[in-house]
């Protein structure tokens, strides 16, 4: 089965990621030619969660297509907060827009909402799961700026654990030859045991690290990530994570002159500012280089017949998922769809195994 949301980075095959960079690429170098390409077409915004790039690239890629946009960045501003479900809410403005782009605080609510809307769903980030379009925002910033997409050597480093972007940008880049991971946190904040099983499906290299400074040493691409404060059960949790990984100049100094360093944003304390004039800083140019691949998705999406992503099996289960981060707990009415792996049934929604 095939569809036009992009719920999950993995459903995009390396011929579309590429396909999607070269079209990216054609838009930073000819903006003109793509003033009109969405002329009459609206973009929905559903932002259930904070955000700042993500919810306004995607308006400004809109725009800068002649298209434009509706939406919330507030849901208290919304019939949600009479109670409406999620269901009733995406069915609704699937009828007035033509592609939606969400981000929710709850596991698998993209995927949720895709069942219910006849129009294409980007998840914009679900809880601490997935994030596919920072994704793309990285790949076009390291595919300019490195000029490949494979025989990198990648090291990410902060709340591996909660950090959606470090689980869709590792989803990403075991598809491409020879690239290799250090994974750099505390032992608590660890990349997800599914994270790994994928590695290890990639036959991919990777190292698990508790130290930014010798980690630093011989990368391509450095990958910072903020202690996710919204995902702790306690406060007291929250602290005893924070400030664990702070790249200064004293690290940076033990780097290589080619390694750049991204980041997803927002900053909080992981990278010091006086590291913002280094050449190999790129995070504010990333986030200007997403603006280019949200535009270029959303082309995509609306314009060509054959970018489809792939959906994977899916079944009834017979058990609820019992992870209480996951949408299936909050909307009572979803199937219970499951996926097969190994043997196990896992939960299409938020990936975490059922029984
Ligand atoms: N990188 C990212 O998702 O940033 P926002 O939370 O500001 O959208």
């Amino acid at each position: 089965m095939y569809s036009k949301n992009l719920i999950d980075i993995e459903a995009m095959t390396t011929a579309q990621i590429d396909k999607l960079v070269k079209k990216a690429k054609k838009i930073m170098q000819s903006p003109a030619d793509y003033r009109h390409a969405c002329d009459g077409k609206i973009l929905a915004t559903l932002f259930y969660e904070p955000s700042t790039r993500t919810q306004m690239s995607f308006q400004t890629a809109m725009l800068k297509l002649g298209g434009r946009t509706i939406g919330f960045d507030n849901p208290m501003n919304s019939s949600v907060a009479k109670g409406e479900n999620l269901k009733d809410t995406v069915s609704v403005i699937s009828g007035y827009a033509d592609i939606i782009a969400m981000r929710h605080p709850v596991e698998g609510t993209a995927m949720a909402a895709s069942l219910y809307s006849d129009i294409p769903v980007i998840n914009c980030g679900d809880g601490g799961h997935l994030h596919p379009t920072q994704t793309l925002t990285d790949i076009v910033t390291l595919s300019c700026e490195k000029g490949r997409l494979d025989n990198l050597k990648i090291g990410v480093c902060g709340d591996l654990l909660n950090g959606r972007t470090v689980h869709s940008l590792i989803k990403a880049l075991v598809k491409y030859e020879n690239n290799s991971f250090t994974l750099i946190s505390t032992p608590e904040l660890g990349v997800p045991l599914y994270i790994i099983d994928i590695l290890e499906k990639h036959n991919c290299k990777y190292t698990i690290s508790h130290s930014l400074a010798d980690a630093v040493k011989d990368l391509d691409m450095l990958y910072m990530t903020r202690i996710q404060r919204e995902r702790f059960k306690s406060e007291e949790d929250y602290l005893s994570q924070k400030d664990v990984f702070v790249l200064d100049k004293e690290k940076l100094a033990n780097a290589r002159d080619d390694m750049i360093i991204l980041h997803p944003l927002p900053r909080v304390n992981e990278i010091t500012v006086d590291i913002d004039d280094d050449p190999r800083a790129m995070y504010f140019k990333q986030a200007q280089y997403g603006m280019f691949g949200r535009m270029a998705l959303i082309l995509l999406l609306l314009q060509d017949e054959d970018f489809v992503l792939k959906v994977r099996d899916r079944e009834i289960c017979e058990h609820r998922c019992k992870n209480p981060k996951c949408v299936t707990q909050t909307e009572e009415y979803l199937p219970n769809y499951s996926y097969e792996k190994l043997g196990m049934h896992m939960c299409d929604y938020c990936d975490k195994r059922i029984d």
